[in-house]
């Protein structure tokens, strides 16, 4: 089966269960500043899994484009890939676990005819300290459905539980999640490799199991932790534990589908479906080389899989450059350049890749067609400009290595051979063993923040993570927003709305209603009112209250924003009546204003007639 006629039974399928399909979301998130990609089907779904009514009904199916930075370096075995499509389903507060199980089943056996024997199941063990149970009923479900009882597995939340941001301990407040149930394919022929443990199992990384589905249970929000176990300002604290539930109980199904449609042809490896097959092809003839010589298959896939990425992103908006999303399309085709070199293919042919990736695609997406002259040539510049500097940077990178007594490239080394000569840290890290050395990774990110020449928490480090909201860093900023926002209205006056935030762990941006430019004496009465509100050390506290309470309330809201019945309030204060700042809010947020250091105006400026616009950083 091709990857078209996979994503179109299901699609098909889950129209003839009541749902209604939605197109993708873009690679590039749209109007969310918390995350630089879309790495799964449910973050554009995140409001309505939340509580906010979608739209188009209670059951939404897609088969979303995402991409996962995270992946990068394991790109080149059999399965891993930065950029896929997640087949999607979801539950806005209407079917459960009978119903979702059931469909997910019949699609795989009786839609896309996968043998039931090559199903294993996993289900959530439960965990007491949160107060959630094991989740027998899902077990029980897969049982009745035909699995095999020693085709059902228990984990923990480590490995059954979902949230954008991983097991229960890294999610940021406000975040939503749930056990999950996994289902993944049992390839044949393939014996267990005991260098991953003594016993095979499916979670066991080995390879012969490959996960090809999960439906996550999102039920339950993270809340601040309660000092004295207590809730006065929540409803539905779980014990004393750090979840409350959400209004409505969700479904939110996730599938890889070019894994499935590996999986369908039960071929272990997912460089072998038809969207990859003429680029290996087209890969094999320009090297002359086998994509089966071990010594090359690395080679293949990765630049099969990041041109593949790269031809997504730059439709989506991330042209390759040094900033944000564009910086991770330049270093995958960076990457690309360096594999081709490694097959003994000569320059310039990047951009020639472009077209059977497009011709793959063009039903499905087709506006990659319109696209394709532009996305060609910008391939190409990338290969043409990376090039220039490439041999340079090579023979620095020797001559290093030959001048290095202990064997170690520098942290001051590395960061020359990526600040002059545009090679990405992990191919310095690839090529540092060819030359006998290993690398102070440590030491080149120190010298990358000396540098400043991107962010202070570095591009390098939002590449290891999807999220740039986890960190307490964008919470205290967020914080410092709300503080911001009521400071503006007591000096400037009611007029003051907010228009638009965007904040990462460096600075917080905040756009706002007001007719002309601030005056230095306006600015510094800001400054002062947002500094006391920080040392009077007030704590940040959320309600959950029924809407229209929440407006009689005085809370500050967007409007022409709509909002669900019972809506998520947060205050800085000891108590909604008396707090500073009450706003319309879903978090996440530090507990105290304490910890956030010295609020600083660093701009203020016209961003279009009728709203302004502030920088503000927080000193420590
Ligand atoms: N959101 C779930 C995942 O990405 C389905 O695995």
């Amino acid at each position: 089966m091709t990857v078209s006629e996979v994503r179109k039974k299901y699609l098909e399928f889950f129209k003839s269960k009541g749902h209604t399909i939605v197109p993708s979301s873009l690679l590039v998130p749209e109007n969310d500043p918390t995350t630089l990609f879309t790495g799964s089907g449910m973050q554009p779904m995140v409001p309505y899994l939340l509580g906010e009514k979608h739209p188009s009904g209670r059951r939404i199916a897609d088969s979303q484009k995402c991409f996962r930075s995270q992946d990068i370096e394991e790109v080149g075995d059999n399965r891993h890939t930065t950029f896929f499509e997640m087949l999607g389903n979801w539950s806005l507060g209407d079917y459960w676990k009978e119903e979702q199980l059931s469909w997910v089943f019949a699609f795989l056996t009786s839609e896309i005819g996968i043998p039931k024997e090559k199903l294993s199941v996993t289900c959530f063990e439960g965990d007491e300290k949160l107060g959630i149970p094991r989740d027998t009923e899902s077990a029980e479900i897969w049982e009745r459905l035909g699995i095999p009882k020693d085709h059902i597995h228990f984990y923990s939340a480590k490995k059954n539980w979902w949230s954008r941001a991983g097991v229960p301990e890294n999610m940021p407040v406000g975040e939503p999640g749930g056990a999950d149930s996994e289902i993944f394919y049992e390839f044949s022929g393939i014996a267990h490799n005991s260098a991953f443990g003594e016993r095979c199992h499916p979670n066991c990384d080995c390879g012969r199991f490959m996960e090809i589905g999960n439906s996550v249970f999102m039920e339950y929000r993270k809340i601040p932790p309660a000092e004295d176990g207590s809730a006065p300002f929540t409803k539905g604290r779980i014990g004393h534990s750090e979840f409350e539930k959400l209004p409505q109980r969700n479904v939110d199904f996730g599938g890889g589908l070019e894994r499935i449609t590996a999986a369908r042809n039960d071929s272990s490896d997912v460089f072998t479906i038809d969207v990859f097959a003429p680029l290996i092809q087209k890969l094999a003839q320009l090297s002359e080389k086998n994509y089966t010589d071990p010594a090359y298959t690395g080679s293949f896939r990765t630049v099969a899989e990041h041109l593949r990425a790269s031809v997504f992103l730059i439709a989506d908006g991330a042209s390759p450059s040094n900033t944000d999303q564009g910086y991770f399309t330049r270093r995958l085709l960076r990457r690309a350049v360096r594999h081709l070199d490694l097959l003994g293919i000569g320059a310039d042919t990047l951009s020639s890749l472009v077209k059977p990736v497009v011709s793959a695609y063009a039903d499905a997406y087709p506006s990659l067609l319109q696209k394709s002259e532009a996305i060609t040539s910008e391939i190409g510049n990338e290969e043409h400009k990376f090039r220039k500097t490439l041999d340079m940077g090579l023979k620095e990178f020797s001559r290093m290595a030959e001048k290095s007594l202990d064997k170690t490239l520098s942290g001051a080394n590395a960061f020359m051979l990526f600040s002059s000569y545009g090679l990405p840290i992990d191919m310095i890290k690839d090529l540092a063993p060819e030359k006998g050395l290993t690398v102070d990774i440590a030491g080149f990110e120190k010298e990358l923040e000396n540098h400043h020449v991107i962010s202070r928490a570095g591009i390098e480090k939002k590449f290891k993570g999807g999220l740039a909201d986890t960190s307490e860093e964008s919470l205290k900023y967020h914080t410092a927003t709300h503080l911001l926002h009521q400071a503006l209205r007591d000096v400037l006056g009611d007029e003051v709305g907010q228009k638009g935030s965007n904040i990462t762990p460096e600075r917080l941006r905040f756009d706002f209603s007001f007719g002309r430019k601030m005056t230095d004496d306006e600015k510094k009465k800001v400054e002062d009112i947002v500094n006391a509100k920080i040392q009077a050390k007030l704590p940040m506290q959320r309600v959950v209250m029924p809407r229209a309470e929440a407006e009689k309330s005085g809370a500050l809201h967007f409007f022409g924003e709509k909002y669900s019945d019972e809506v998520s309030i947060y205050f800085i204060g000891d108590t909604l009546e008396t707090a500073y700042s009450r706003e319309f809010c879903g978090g996440p947020h530090v507990t105290n204003t304490g910890v956030l250091g010295t609020f600083k105006i660093q701009k203020e400026e016209a961003v279009s007639a009728g709203v302004r616009r502030i920088k503000a950083v927080l000193e420590k």
